[in-house]
């Protein structure tokens, strides 16, 4: 079995990589990633060396790099992790979101057609659903909820997923879609909530929540997440959706003073700042269908997640400091630019 993995240089995309060969000491493993800011090679510095794995620096939206990758390979399966994924960026600049997110999604996608695969998996977001409003706790995204964005970032995620139904129906394209609610774990980019407020709290620098700290997210350990996909991408039904969430939901202000009384820093450095616009006020999952068809369930609770996510972040400084630093940027040519 051979799986290209995109995205694989980033959060989510690497500890998918990690559990993937150690589940399957057979497969071999491709990553496919351009490495934008959001990719660290270093992150992947642990499995360099194995013979089941290759990383190959493209972008999703070279057509004729994603072509020659799948020549040289040919693959069985795509997972597609690789996407812009930053709200906030989108905000700022949502064209970029539109290449990587829609083009890149197409590109992979007719390469698959021409070569042929058994699987194509597009790992999409809860995001795509829009928001749910504070006062019904009773509601909860299913698989049936229609699509209903907010920001350039989930629109674009949502055009990517109506662009993977329309292959699998007008082209028979055999794929299958996820839709997960907020990660969170070891290699997450320092500027996503939970790791942005573990290190600038070990800096005793200011704790910035947007509004009043009330949006509420559903929080799942990645581990979870890509144990998620492995069921998915093995015995899932093709041109299906599957949610993927753990009913764990918490307010962002909930999530600061956890870390902080983890990590013994004094509330009083949580600093309230203007709300991001367009907020989502909600996201819940309800992950029925995953759990009745696949038998999948979330393993780690999130008091004993977030403690090891914070111990993770303590032992592997190195590796966000040189992000901070902005120096990870040169890592790739320094380690790899000339091989
Ligand atoms: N983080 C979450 O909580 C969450 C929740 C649900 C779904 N998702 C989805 O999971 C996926 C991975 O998210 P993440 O948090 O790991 O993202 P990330 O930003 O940490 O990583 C994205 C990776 O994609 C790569 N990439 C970006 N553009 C590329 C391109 N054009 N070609 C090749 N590689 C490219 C980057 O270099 C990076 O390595 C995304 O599709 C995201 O929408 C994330």
């Amino acid at each position: 079995m051979t799986i290209i993995v995109t995205g694989g240089a980033g959060f989510i995309g690497s500890n998918f990589i990690f559990h993937m060969l150690n589940k399957y000491p057979d497969y071999r493993i491709i990553c496919l990633d351009c490495l934008t800011y959001a990719g660290n090679l270093s992150t992947l510095a642990k499995v360099m060396d194995n013979p089941n794995f290759r990383f190959v620096k493209a972008s999703i939206t070279d057509r004729e790099a994603v072509y020659k990758l799948f020549e040289e390979e040919h693959p069985d399966m795509i997972v597609n992790f690789a996407a812009e994924s930053h709200v906030d960026r989108s905000i700022e600049n949502p064209e970029v979101f539109l290449d990587t997110n829609i083009k890149g999604t197409a590109v992979l996608m007719d390469a698959c057609r021409k070569y042929g695969i058994t699987r194509y998996h597009q790992v999409s977001t809860d995001e795509v659903y829009g928001d749910l409003p504070l006062d019904r706790p009773d509601l909860f995204f299913t698989e049936e909820t229609p699509i209903h964005t907010s920001s350039p970032y989930s629109s674009s995620k949502a055009g990517a997923d109506l662009l993977v139904q329309a292959y699998h129906r007008t082209y028979g394209l055999p794929v299958t879609i996820s839709r997960c609610s907020n990660n969170y774990g070891p290699y997450h980019f320092p500027e996503k909530l939970i790791p942005l407020m573990i290190i600038n709290a070990l800096h005793d620098k200011p704790l910035p929540v947007y509004g009043k700290g009330e949006n509420v997210r559903d929080w799942l350990y990645v581990e979870d997440h890509c144990k998620a996909i492995d069921l998915i991408i093995h015995n899932g039904r093709v041109g299906e959706v599957y949610n993927i969430g753990g009913h764990n939901e918490m307010t962002n202000i909930d999530i600061v003073k956890i870390i902080c009384r983890e990590l013994g820093k004094p509330e009083s450095l949580i600093t309230y700042v203007a709300d991001r616009k367009g907020h989502d006020m909600r996201y819940a999952i309800d992950p029925t269908k995953i759990h009745n068809e696949l038998g999948w369930l979330p393993e780690t609770k999130f008091a004993n997640g977030i403690k090891k996510t914070i111990q993770w972040y303590l032992d592997h400084k190195e590796w966000w400091e040189t992000i901070i630093s902005g120096e990870y940027e040169n890592y790739y040519e320094k380690m790899y630019g000339n091989r």
